[in-house]
């Protein structure tokens, strides 16, 4: 099989190239590298741009028999997006809506879309299923709902089969060291603390300890990128045996608190890491944690890393050999 495989420079995505490399597909990249990161790339065919560049994905289409399209490129800071959501439909909506259009008349058949846990916003249950009502409350997690609603209608116009993974938090690196996380600005929590842990903060703030929670900080459901990579390894299969369009939760069916995951990098990395309790950060739920049944019952995924101490080792395999990142391209 052949995948394009959009946003492929960064995070999610360069560890999904990697996996289906390892799996024996062929994989063609496109990315702006706006987010992404050369030195993430691997040695496959690589375009550089944007989703609306038309003749560009003309080129894409026409030089390479593209069987399938895996798509991660998208803007995905929650709070960037409150800020600035017209940048975040234009990006994210119209770059999709520019990409499935050209797959269409190009006659590529399936997709496999990266979609996230802020479609549900407060969830009203937990674990999360992926019939809860989905109400996001940021216009990061509007787009990307709006994103699976245009995909569904494409379904019986086009005969597009779509699969949208709903993503929990990923984290994690390579196991083998090859590729981690370098986010600019870095937000996220474990990439945060294990840079306290480098040396290269003073301290880690824990955003809120009055929630309604054990110990009053937020509950997280940490799902390793590698096995985030793998259930799109086995979306792409299950497309491909006409399997129909769905949603699926990834996440490992376990939370873990924002106090619970700096003690779990405590111990990984044997630093001290001081953390200090700080206001609330807007919008962000209590709890939040994944049933991963259905992907488990329909696509056969079963997350390998469900111990946080190896998740937490994996990525501080990367952070403590590139404590600058990809610093090359900086
Ligand atoms: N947190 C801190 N201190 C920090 C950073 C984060 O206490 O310095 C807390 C947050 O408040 C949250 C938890 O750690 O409770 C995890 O925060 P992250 O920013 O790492 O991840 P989020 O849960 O906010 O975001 C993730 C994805 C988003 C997605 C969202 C869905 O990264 O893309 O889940 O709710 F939109």
């Amino acid at each position: 099989m052949t995948i394009l495989v959009t946003g492929g420079a960064g995070y999610i995505g360069s560890h999904t190239v990697l996996h289906l490399l390892d799996k024996g597909e062929d994989v063609v990249v496109l990315d702006s590298l706006e987010k992404g990161h050369a030195g993430a790339l691997q040695d496959v065919p690589f375009y550089q741009g944007e989703l609306r560049d038309e003749p560009l994905l003309d080129e894409v289409f026409t030089k390479h028999s593209i069987d399938a399209v895996v798509h991660f490129a998208a803007h995905s800071l929650v709070g960037e997006s409150v800020e600035q959501p017209l940048y975040y439909y234009e990006n994210n909506v119209l770059g999709s809506h520019a990409l499935i259009s050209k797959m269409v008349e190009h006659h590529v058949k399936h997709i496999v879309f990266s979609s996230t846990a802020a479609t549900y916003g407060e969830p009203e249950q937990i674990p999360i299923v992926e019939s809860l009502p989905t109400a996001p409350t940021n216009p990061y997690g509007e787009t990307k709902l709006a994103i699976e609603k245009m995909l569904r209608w494409c379904e019986p116009a086009y005969g597009l089969k779509s699969v949208s993974l709903r993503y929990f938090n990923a984290a994690g690196a390579d196991p083998k060291g090859r590729i981690g996380e370098d986010h600019l600005p870095e937000s996220h929590l474990i990439p945060i603390v294990l840079q306290v842990a480098l040396g290269q903060r003073q301290q880690v703030q824990i955003f809120g300890d009055d929630y309604d929670t054990e110990d009053g900080s937020c509950i997280r459901d940490y799902i390793h990128v590698m096995d985030l990579a793998d259930a799109h390894y086995l979306a792409l299969k299950h497309l491909k045996q006409t399997g129909s369009s769905e949603v699926y939760n990834l996440g490992i069916g376990q939370g873990f608190s924002v106090k619970e995951v700096i003690e779990v990098c405590r111990h990984v990395t044997e630093q001290e890491i001081p953390a200090v309790v700080a206001p609330r950060r807007t919008g962000d739920p209590a709890t939040l944690i994944a049933s991963p049944e259905k992907a488990k019952a329909q696509l056969g995924w079963e997350p390998r890393y469900t111990d946080l101490s190896e998740i937490v080792a994996h990525a501080w395999g990367w952070h403590s050999n590139h404590p600058n990142g990809y610093e090359k391209d900086k």
